[in-house]
């Protein structure tokens, strides 16, 4: 099939280098033309393991090209996918004004009956008015499919060839079909059904992962005041297999840019509903306390953080990402820096993108061993891999002292009880502190 791809964010261009891979001739446009001069030349503007590589080997077999030319890319493309932005507006909502700019965009470029796809996630109702406002542009009937995506970003590619399921919702069963045999090749359950139920599928289930974090979280925070050790409570639990394992990790809250303004979305929507949603309320709450997790433990420990060298170790919001939106490093950083501690953090990917949010708030080290030289603590807030596997003795013995608090529970017990001299304060677990 011919395809176009509004929109090259981690989930556009995901979703059209997995259609090319899987036989697709797939235009991918963007009104960015940096961008689209970068993946011209097989540069991915993102970091997304295993992207790059897909993006050549696609670009070479004439499957997938990059324009900003709204007419090149749709004319004659049987569907098309709308994969832009949808940020969160101030009052929670979200934000339509990328999506309602691309639907005016496109119109002049469709005909009679085109099959147009919203993957940006919307609130529920969103394809009835965005179906409205284009035939409003084009004077004749068009389809409009809700097709939500459910990628994690670091594991996105992984995350569409191998989905646990794909939902498409529309009113009409043959256009429904038609994208069904678009995912054909990826051999994933499809659910067919209406497209507010599709839309809700993907509120719901963001909103159910984020208050499955929180209430680990909070789990964590009662664990730590029992004693209990929050990671045996999370496996005794995940063995259940009507809770499950995942998304069961405790740790300093989720960011992103998906949780946070999704979670506010959904109870903007129940709000214009005349419900509470008190749930949800909850799960933000609760979010934004483990945010201040660490802080409240440092200043515990210290009493008083002014003048203390405190090394942050992760920025990006998870690992294998460098993205910064809504990572809790961020909530941290300025609030060591307005209780004057002297800040140093280093992230393997995320720095550049860090500097954008929190310019010089923080200093910034080019590797760990930089950051931690002579800190009286360290906050360990993102869990990348070299972190986990970098010598802890290496790091204490650089520290003017060995203090760390893990907000991600990602270094292993057994090396902490091995240091002759440390103090370790993890989420949810007693802390060790051995000397
Ligand atoms: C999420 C959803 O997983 C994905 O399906 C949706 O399409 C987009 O939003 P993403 O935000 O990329 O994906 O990352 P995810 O791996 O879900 O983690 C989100 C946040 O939750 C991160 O900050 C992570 O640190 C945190 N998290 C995740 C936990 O704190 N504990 C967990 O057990 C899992």
């Amino acid at each position: 099939m011919k395809i176009a791809v509004l929109g090259t964010g981690y989930v556009g261009l995901s979703t059209g280098v997995c259609l090319s891979e899987i036989g697709h001739r797939v235009t991918c446009i963007d009104i960015n033309e940096q961008k689209i001069q970068q993946l011209n030349q097989g540069i991915s503007p993102i970091y997304e393991p295993g992207l790059e590589k897909l993006l050549a080997s696609n670009m070479e077999a004439g499957r997938l090209r990059f324009t900003t030319s709204l007419s090149e890319g749709i004319t004659g493309a049987e569907i098309i996918i709308i994969a832009v932005g949808t940020p969160q507006a101030d009052d929670g909502a979200a934000d339509l004004s990328y999506l309602e700019q691309a639907a005016k965009d496109l119109s002049p470029n469709l005909v009679q009956g085109s099959i147009v796809v919203i993957k940006s996630t919307v609130p529920v109702g969103t394809n009835d008015s965005i179906k409205k406002l284009i035939e409003s542009y084009t004077g004749f009937k068009i389809h409009m499919i809700s097709n939500p995506e459910f990628l994690r970003q670091g594991s996105a590619i992984q995350d569409t060839m191998k989905a646990d399921r794909i939902i498409i919702g529309s009113e009409n069963k043959e256009m429904a079909e038609k994208v069904k045999a678009m995912y054909r090749p990826l051999d994933v359950p499809v659910i067919v059904t209406s497209t507010r139920s599709a839309e809700m599928i993907k509120y719901a289930s963001n909103a159910f992962l984020a208050t499955k974090i929180s209430f680990i979280n909070e789990i964590a925070n009662l664990s730590e005041a029992v004693g209990a050790d929050v990671e045996d409570v999370a496996k005794g639990m995940g063995m259940d297999k009507r809770i499950g394992k995942a998304f069961l990790k405790a740790g300093i809250g989720y960011g992103g840019s998906c949780f946070p303004k999704d979670v506010k979305a959904l109870l903007h929507t129940a709000g214009q509903m005349g419900m509470n949603f008190g749930l949800l309320k909850e799960t933000i709450a609760i979010n934004e306390f483990q945010r201040e997790l660490l802080l409240k433990k440092a200043v515990k420990r210290f009493g008083d953080l002014q003048g203390k060298k405190i090394a942050i170790l992760g920025l990006a919001f998870k690992p294998e990402t460098d993205d910064m939106r809504e990572a809790p490093s961020i909530n941290l950083a300025i609030a060591l820096s307005k209780l004057g501690a002297d800040t140093v953090a280093y992230d393997p990917v995320a720095t550049e993108n860090a500097k954008k949010i929190m310019g010089d708030t923080i200093k910034y080290a080019n590797s760990i061993d930089e950051a931690i030289t002579g800190a009286d603590a360290v906050f360990l807030v993102t869990e990348w891999d070299i972190f986990k596997k970098h010598n802890l003795l290496a790091i204490l013995e650089k520290m003017k002292q060995p203090i760390i608090f893990d907000g991600r529970n990602c270094l292993q017990e057994e090396k902490i009880k091995a240091c002759r001299k440390i103090e370790y304060y993890p989420v949810g677990k007693p802390a060790i502190i051995i000397g």
